[in-house]
């Protein structure tokens, strides 16, 4: 899709993300000659300088995140060509008329809030009372999107007053990973899932967020929010949603994004004891939650895992099982959508130890598909059943270049065509808050600790049981 010419302002701009994610991704796709030779990007922050010091910061952080080979000089420079700096003051008045002189009149500017949450009604109010934000503009926000539905609400108030729902883009950047778009593909571009893709034949599927770094450096943001708020209200909730949706009429924003809102909407209260809360400690070495976020009286979970029913003809009696912690046994992150036996087994005991059907979508890492069949046994042996991956990695089927995209890279060029498919609107968000807030208040107001467990390990045994009680396994977390 062509893209038109564009003013892109960064908020934040010497800050993490854009130094890691945002700004790298706008060189790839400039690399990649997405970008009108005439693009703007205008970085803003707190601090004073000018342009050219802009310039060598971002040139110092894409040196930093980019390989050698994917950057050469002549591109680099052609890139930081197009960058300006402005010193704006988000809750004051300087640097306001600077910004709104830099900007063409007749471009489509972007307003990118990569700052802090409570920021966001002050800038969108200061784009509009200078006149800058035009009703062609759009705003793009980052996460965390509240704390709460009522902070969540106040958010979308505050956006809501100055920009219509169409200029607002709020990211998860879960949904800009090829392996989620995928999960559209697979289910809408094919007939042979889609007719299995219900409690007739799906047992349960689970949801995997495994990750094996811990908290350490954040921890002062993490422990204000918890798994739930940080991963399940957001990444988790988007990757159960696109599993569980029906067929949106049209691959069109608001078709999808309705979609999605019904199965928030249809998902059942989830009682205390289908939750497991868990927290990273040992006495061996210093790899303790509370160290990591300096309180020792946390009560914050640092894994949750969950068995989640969604209240709908599609998938009554299929539960969801939810999991997602921080320093676990490795980096992995999978959705696995395990099928029921076959009606009637024709090969008596041959079937034992077997875990039949599977479809494993593995989003990180190595991104792509496994589907686990029965096969038998090759071999004069009799007829003695084997299970076989039948397995398709997006790297080897699709060329290295297409997988390598990171997420921010593809989000950041859908706010520039405009297409809001992959961004979550105001009602889903609110949504998905009013889901999770009375399971959060309901351990608050039952004092409830967190289980805990070994960093490496799975998590806590009782995320294990809560498997077991329905007769089913979770998947291991890596080999
Ligand atoms: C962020 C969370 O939104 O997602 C982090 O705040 C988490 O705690 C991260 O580590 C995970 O993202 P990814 O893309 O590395 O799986």
């Amino acid at each position: 899709i062509p893209v038109e010419p564009f003013d892109l302002v960064i908020f934040g701009a010497t800050g993490d993300l854009a130094r890691r994610k945002i700004l790298p991704g706008l060189f790839h796709r400039f690399r990649a000659g997405q970008m009108p030779s005439d693009a703007k990007i205008i970085g803003s922050a707190r601090s004073e300088m000018e342009s050219a010091e802009f310039r060598t910061l971002v040139g110092a952080a894409i040196a930093e995140f980019v390989a050698p080979d994917l950057r050469p000089q002549d591109q680099l420079d052609a890139f930081l060509q197009r960058l300006d700096y402005v010193h704006i003051d988000a809750t004051g008045d300087t640097g306001w008329d600077a910004l709104q002189k830099i900007l063409r009149p007749d471009t489509i500017r972007t307003f990118y809030l990569s700052v802090s949450p409570a920021l966001f009604g002050a800038i969108a109010e200061r784009l509009s009372t200078h006149a800058i934000a035009t009703p062609q503009s759009r705003i793009v926000v980052e996460k965390p999107f509240g704390h709460d539905l009522e902070s969540a609400r106040a958010l979308n108030r505050d956006l809501l007053r100055h920009f219509d729902e169409a200029q607002i883009y709020r990211i998860d950047h879960y949904l800009g990973k090829e392996t989620v778009q995928n999960l559209m593909a697979l289910r809408f571009a094919n007939s042979l899932f889609e007719p299995l893709w219900n409690a007739t034949h799906i047992d349960h599927v689970q949801i995997t967020v495994a990750e094996s770094l811990g908290v350490a450096g954040r921890g002062g943001y993490y422990d204000q929010s918890g798994a739930m708020r940080d991963m399940v209200q957001n990444h988790l909730m988007q990757l159960l949603c696109l599993i569980a949706m029906e067929p949106p009429s049209k691959f069109t924003p608001n078709s999808v994004r309705d979609e999605k809102v019904k199965v928030i909407e249809a998902l059942d209260p989830v009682p205390l004891r289908d939750i497991v809360r868990g927290q990273y400690r040992t006495g061996r070495d210093n790899q303790s939650y509370f160290d990591d976020v300096e309180n020792p009286d946390s009560r914050t979970e640092s894994f949750i895992a969950m068995k989640l029913t969604v209240g709908n003809w599609r998938w009554a009696n299929t539960p969801f099982y939810l999991r997602t912690g921080k320093h676990l046994r490795d980096r992995v992150s999978e959705i696995a959508v395990i099928f029921k036996d076959p009606p009637h087994n024709i090969f008596p005991n041959k079937m034992e130890g077997r875990k039949g059907n599977a479809l494993i979508i593995r989003l990180q890492p190595d991104e792509g598909i496994t589907l686990r069949t029965t096969i038998k046994e090759p071999g004069p042996g009799g007829m003695r059943l084997t299970e076989v991956a039948m397995d398709m990695s997006f790297a080897d089927a699709l060329g290295k270049d297409l997988t390598s995209q990171d997420a921010y890279e593809r989000l950041v060029m859908d706010v520039i065509r405009g297409d809001q498919t992959l961004f979550m609107r105001g009602d889903e968000v609110e949504a998905a808050w009013a889901w999770a807030d009375p399971m959060i208040a309901a351990w608050e107001e039952a004092g409830q600790r967190p289980m805990l467990y070994d960093p490496g390990s799975s998590g806590p045994e009782e995320a294990l049981m809560l498997m077991h009680q329905g007769g089913r396994r979770w998947r291991p977390i890596g080999d």
